[in-house]
């Protein structure tokens, strides 16, 4: 499939890199790809910035149809632009898509549409530390009719942004409330799959815990309310007496690429990592014990978001003193390093868009 490009007459101003925030500006083109049962996957093309034009019956108004991806692209001194292990985040998509009922693409072909795009746009990654462009592919229900069932066409856009921070507190720890109420995930629904639907499921806790001052949620298990499962947007790990430890995947969890990256890193460097069921009792007793040393957030977005305190039940678990941990400290320096080609990928995780 050719991807025709159709340039924007006008290129808008870019935006000061100091105060980017996350996901605030796009760029001047979009990918964009159209899906029909006789058809397949077709029409892709790159086109202007612009609103899409949807049916108002559009299924995925109504019905949550949607599943999309997060990745960033970097510009490595020598002015190469980096994609960080972009093919793990098509095959997530493609996962997704097999639990929304939404037809699989060709990854292959993806891959390509998104380095010719990131590549087209390559004046749009900003380079002060800490910043990049931010690559949302989107996939969306398109059939006009109001019955419940999956749709037989689908769009398919990839947009960019250039963020800084995903929090305004950066690399500094962020408060986090261990939610006991609601759920995010629960056996057999759609906690592994990136759909849109599980996001605005998770915002009444998120409003809440915003009111009392906190960053994000913990989620818990929702049978028994008493395990680790995410944060937020992130997986998250706890460091307890040396020993890293994260929840282990199920059909709750997102599979984070950033996770697996933390994992193989850890490894790498002969730090005990497990994965296994974790629960917040374990967690305090940790604490009261002395053992535990530090805890993080993990995710494209956020990349390491350490944990200062955790309010759980009318307790504060306050952890590290309020800076963030050695261990946290390395994995944020190596990752973003080898994520801007300035340090060795030996893993072989960068790609780069242009080649
Ligand atoms: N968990 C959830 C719910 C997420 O939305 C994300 C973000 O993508 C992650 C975890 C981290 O995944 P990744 O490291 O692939 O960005
Ligand atoms: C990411 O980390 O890439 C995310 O998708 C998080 C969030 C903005 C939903």
């Amino acid at each position: 499939m050719q991807i025709p490009v159709h340039k924007a007459a006008e290129l808008k101003p870019k935006p000061d890199q100091a105060k980017l925030g996350f996901g605030r500006f796009f760029t001047d083109h979009m990918f964009v790809m159209e899906y029909r049962e006789n058809q397949g996957w077709h029409q892709a093309r790159i086109v202007p910035y612009a609103p899409l034009q949807l049916d108002p019956a559009a299924l995925v108004f109504h019905y949550a149809q949607a599943v999309f991806e997060g990745m960033k692209a970097f510009r490595s001194p020598e002015g190469k632009v980096l994609l960080f292990r972009p093919e793990q985040n098509m095959r997530r998509l493609n996962r997704s898509n097999e639990r929304m009922c939404i037809p699989a693409f060709d990854e292959q072909f993806m891959l390509g549409a998104i380095k010719k795009l990131v590549a087209l746009e390559k004046d749009w990654i900003p380079t002060e530390s800490g910043t990049s462009l931010y690559i949302r592919p989107f996939i969306i229900a398109t059939d006009a009719v109001l019955g419940v069932r999956a749709s037989s066409s689908y769009k398919f856009v990839v947009i960019l942004s250039p963020v800084g921070p995903y929090y305004p507190e950066g690399i500094n720890p962020i408060s986090i409330h261990v939610e006991c109420r609601y759920v995010r995930a629960v056996r057999g629904g759609t906690g592994s799959a990136k759909a849109a639907g599980n996001y605005a499921g998770g915002l009444k806790a998120q409003e809440n815990s915003k009111k009392e001052g906190h960053a994000q949620v913990l989620w818990l298990d929702a049978l028994e309310q008493k395990y680790v499962e995410e944060v937020g947007a992130m997986n998250v790990f706890f460091n307890l007496g040396g020993e890293l430890v994260t929840p282990d995947l199920g059909d709750t969890i997102l599979p984070g690429v950033t996770r697996d990256s933390v994992i193989k890193l850890l490894r790498s460097w002969n730090i005990p990592v497990v994965e296994r069921r974790l629960s917040m009792d374990e967690v305090a007793a940790a604490q009261r014990e002395g053992r535990l040393a530090e805890a993080f957030g993990c995710g494209t977005a956020a990349v390491i978001s350490p944990i200062g305190k955790l309010s759980w039940q009318g307790t504060t678990i306050k952890i590290g003193g309020g800076k963030i941990g050695a261990v946290s400290r390395r994995l944020y320096d190596t990752i973003t390093g080898i994520q801007n080609g300035v340090l060795p990928d030996q893993f072989q995780w960068t790609v780069d868009a242009e080649s």
